[in-house]
């Protein structure tokens, strides 16, 4: 046996199937949906079934006639005025604490009063999954909150609340006098209703669907309902009920000659109060400051962002303008300093051959050595290995300006690799078209052999400027200037023939070889 409610003669109602109900009354105006509310409010206050009311008339205060009710908000029979601030712990009193709770909202702006909700609602839910105890929100004019086809926070909370609540204990009390307006999918899964009057025919054909009944029975029964009359619906129960009028005061009556007293109202435990008040003054400085400094720490992230993003867009300037600095100008090219860097380069050559002939490690001059028979033939269209004719370098004028402006990148490409690798490549372009073991090469470029073979020129292997082969004696490298060039300036052609490609070559090949010498920044 449970624990009865009175609520209607008509009506054997217990206590526990209010348990994680989702409940929807219905009507249109002065039906009698307050007072039907108000009425399952007593019973549960009756029995110390904890609660809280959204109240946004200001209409239930008066159940502190007979039950302590705290009430708190911003309007009339506001006991403690708050904000949004102290949302989230008066939920926590409230549920912990099992203390009821009008939520006067009838004093917020319609922005307010959704973001006292949303805070209020998201703290009960996340409490209900902890505690675990019977709990019950009454959401009056809730097609304000969860209206039919619009989407927003709020309406996805106590939506939430109404159709998965009941595994918390959470139930769900949905008030509406725009039966349309209400999300169909919360009344369509409400386990309770008590359906008052409507006349709209909109709000009929709600009435239609939720009814088992044929349309114009529909329409016959619920016209003839009066004041307090409703249709009750649970499963398979569907019954028309009067509900007894509310015992405490309703400040939602309708207005009548009768001179109205408002009772005398009874307050919740003053350390409640006390409890509320310092959550208050507490909660709304600190939340404040909170608030500011939250914000603050927002800006110094935006600065930090910006800081880093300036910092960033200084470093690419200035790795352009050093581009723009170090890229040779295409055309003339300078002759004395190629020239220089030739003899240099022959010459640095001859000392690395002297010392490596000093150790006794490789027993050639790689720097005097002539190809024999041994060495792989190399065939080209030109002679890679030619000597190089400076003079003719003056004629690169005469190649379109997007191939000089392409032998310019490459030559900065390679200029940002490392010294060691461009060491090797230079020694292999200028001793082209022989290949050369990784001794020889060490002993050249004064490098130890093991470094070589550990790291070898990948990206200029990749490229294809040099290639590696494996022969009896170990691996070794050789330009392969020649393919590279007719590989890649081939895109030029039919601007470009033979001749160019010649010339490209060997302004590479001169270019390139000046790489090994200096440290190119
Ligand atoms: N069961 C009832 N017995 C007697 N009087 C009732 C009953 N139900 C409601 N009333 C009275 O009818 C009037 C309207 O009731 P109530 O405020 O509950 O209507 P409502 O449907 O909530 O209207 P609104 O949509 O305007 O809020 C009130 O004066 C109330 O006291
Ligand atoms: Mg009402």
């Amino acid at each position: 046996m449970g624990t009865p409610l009175n609520i209607s003669n008509d009506l054997a109602l217990d206590l526990e199937q209010i348990i994680g109900q989702c409940i929807a009354i219905l009507g249109i105006r002065g039906s009698g949906k307050s007072n039907t509310a108000g009425v399952i409010f007593e019973e549960l206050l009756k029995h110390n079934y904890p609660l809280s009311i959204v109240d946004i008339d200001g209409e239930y205060f008066g159940l502190k006639e007979r039950y302590e009710v705290l009430v708190v908000g911003q309007g009339k029979g506001v006991e403690i005025e708050v904000d949004v601030d102290c949302a989230e712990e008066i939920a926590q009193v409230s549920m912990e604490k099992n203390v009821p709770v009008v939520l006067d909202l009838s004093g917020f702006l319609s922005e307010e009063r959704s973001e006292f909700l949303k805070a209020y609602l998201t703290a009960l839910w996340n409490l209900a999954g902890k505690l675990r105890r019977p709990y019950i929100i009454g959401i009056e004019e809730a097609h304000e909150f969860i209206p039919q086809g619009i989407r927003t926070k709020l309406k996805e909370l106590i939506s939430r609340i109404a159709l998965r609540g009941r595994k918390r204990g959470l139930g769900a009390i949905i008030i509406s006098q725009r039966s349309a307006k209400v999300e169909k999918d919360v009344l369509s899964q409400a386990g309770m209703l008590f359906l008052h009057r409507v006349v709209h025919e909109v709000d009929m054909r709600v009435y239609g669907e939720l009814l088992p009944w044929r349309k114009s029975e529909v329409k016959e029964i619920i016209t003839a309902l009066e004041t307090g009359d409703c249709v009750y619906i649970n499963r398979e129960t569907i019954l028309p009920i009067y509900v007894r009028e509310r015992e405490t005061f309703h400040a939602g009556f309708t207005p009548s000659l009768e001179v109205v007293v408002t009772p005398e109202l009874r307050q919740v435990n003053q350390s409640i109060i006390e409890a509320i008040e310092r959550a208050k003054v507490g909660k709304g400085k600190k939340s404040r400051i909170e608030e500011l400094r939250g914000r603050l720490e927002q800006l110094e992230a935006v600065l930090a962002e910006k800081d880093k993003t300036i910092a960033e867009l200084e470093e690419a300037a200035r790795t352009l303008g050093y581009i723009k600095v170090e890229i040779p100008s295409p055309s003339p090219p300078n002759m004395q300093d190629i020239s220089k860097a030739i003899v240099h380069s022959v010459e640095g050559g001859k000392v690395a051959a002297k010392a490596a002939r000093s150790m006794g490690s490789v027993s050639d001059s790689v720097a005097t050595r002539k190809p024999v028979a041994s060495d792989p033939v190399i065939e080209a269209p030109f002679d890679e290995g030619e000597v190089i004719d400076i003079d003719e370098l003056g004629s690169t004028n005469s190649l379109p300006q997007a191939v000089r402006q392409h032998i310019d990148r490459l030559v900065s490409r390679a200029a940002k690799k490392g010294i060691l690798d461009r060491r090797i490549l230079a020694f292999a372009v200028a001793h082209a078209p022989t290949s050369y073991s990784v001794r020889q090469i060490a002993a050249w470029t004064g490098c130890a052999q093991g470094v070589i073979e550990d790291d070898p020129p990948r990206d200029f292997l990749d490229m294809g400027l040099i290639v590696r082969e494996r022969r009896s004696d170990g691996l070794h490298y050789r330009s392969n200037l020649k393919a590279f060039v007719t590989r890649e300036f081939g895109i030029y052609k039919p601007d470009i023939g033979a001749q160019e490609l010649h010339l490209i070559a060997q302004c590479l090949r001169t270019r390139l070889a000046v790489l090994g010498n200096a440290v190119i920044r």
